[in-house]
């Protein structure tokens, strides 16, 4: 299974990836992932990342295409993937293409279009907390940790992304629009897109992914 997940910030790509990655017992590459790992580590590429993520806008087309040829070449990635948050503009998606028809032979075979409404979206990110040791991610209401602050998981702490701060969450989903939403034409055209409703619970949303592509 070759899976993208679309959507705008907070629309639960992040949520729904290991869903989908368990069921199909594929890997989930998310670049926010692979970036936030970078910066974590002081790598250069991750200290010129930051800058961008900091600010909400997307990191240069050239640094992201050349982390993904690299990450679907492992060979984790050579039966499947699911992939969150890549492509976001229309030369990523080209690209995309590009790698898996020259370089591995294959093809997407779907892309879900996550919708939520903006006002959704905003409660979504503004109460979003992830773990800093795991990487798992809650929600302040929707999807609270047993005890405050902590981990299910691992009992590491949970922290505010510093992307989560109101202005950069209102520029993260402007950049949404102007540069990621015409992905949703692109695929459409190419009879893949398959958009989902995405509120209700978790489970509601997976079921109807997994529906919308017929499994
Ligand atoms: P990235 O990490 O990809 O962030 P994003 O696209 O903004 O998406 P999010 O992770 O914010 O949201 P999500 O859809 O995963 O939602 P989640 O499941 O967490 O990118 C970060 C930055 O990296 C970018 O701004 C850019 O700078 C850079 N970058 C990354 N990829 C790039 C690329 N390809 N090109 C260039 N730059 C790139 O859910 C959100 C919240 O809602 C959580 O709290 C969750 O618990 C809650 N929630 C989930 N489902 C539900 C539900 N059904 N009901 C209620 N609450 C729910
Ligand atoms: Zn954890």
């Amino acid at each position: 299974m070759r899976l993208i997940l679309l959507g705008a910030p907070g629309s639960g790509k992040g949520t729904q990836g290991p869903i989908l990655a368990e069921r199909f017992d594929v890997p989930v590459i998310s670049t926010g992932d692979i970036l936030r790992a970078a910066v974590a580590e002081q790598s250069k590429m991750g200290q010129q990342a930051k800058s961008y993520m900091d600010k909400g806008e997307l990191v240069p087309d050239e640094v992201i295409i050349g982390i993904m040829q690299e990450r679907l070449a492992m060979d984790d990635a050579q039966n499947g993937f699911i992939l969150d948050g890549f492509p976001r503009t229309t030369p990523q998606a080209e690209a995309l293409s590009q790698m898996l028809r020259e370089t591995f032979s294959v093809a997407i075979d779907n892309v879900i279009n996550l919708e939520v409404s903006e006002e959704e979206l905003v409660d979504r990110l503004g109460g979003r907390r992830v773990c800093s040791q795991c990487g798992a991610t809650f929600h302040i209401e929707a999807a609270p940790p047993k005890q405050e602050d902590i981990c299910d998981r691992c009992g590491g702490k949970l922290v505010q992304r510093d992307d989560d701060k109101r202005d950069t969450i209102l520029k993260r989903m402007q950049v949404f629009r102007e540069q990621t939403s015409p992905l949703v034409t692109y695929y459409d055209d190419q009879g893949l897109l398959c958009t989902v409703r995405a509120t209700g619970s978790v489970d509601q949303i997976s079921t109807g992914i997994l529906s919308a592509i017929g499994k």
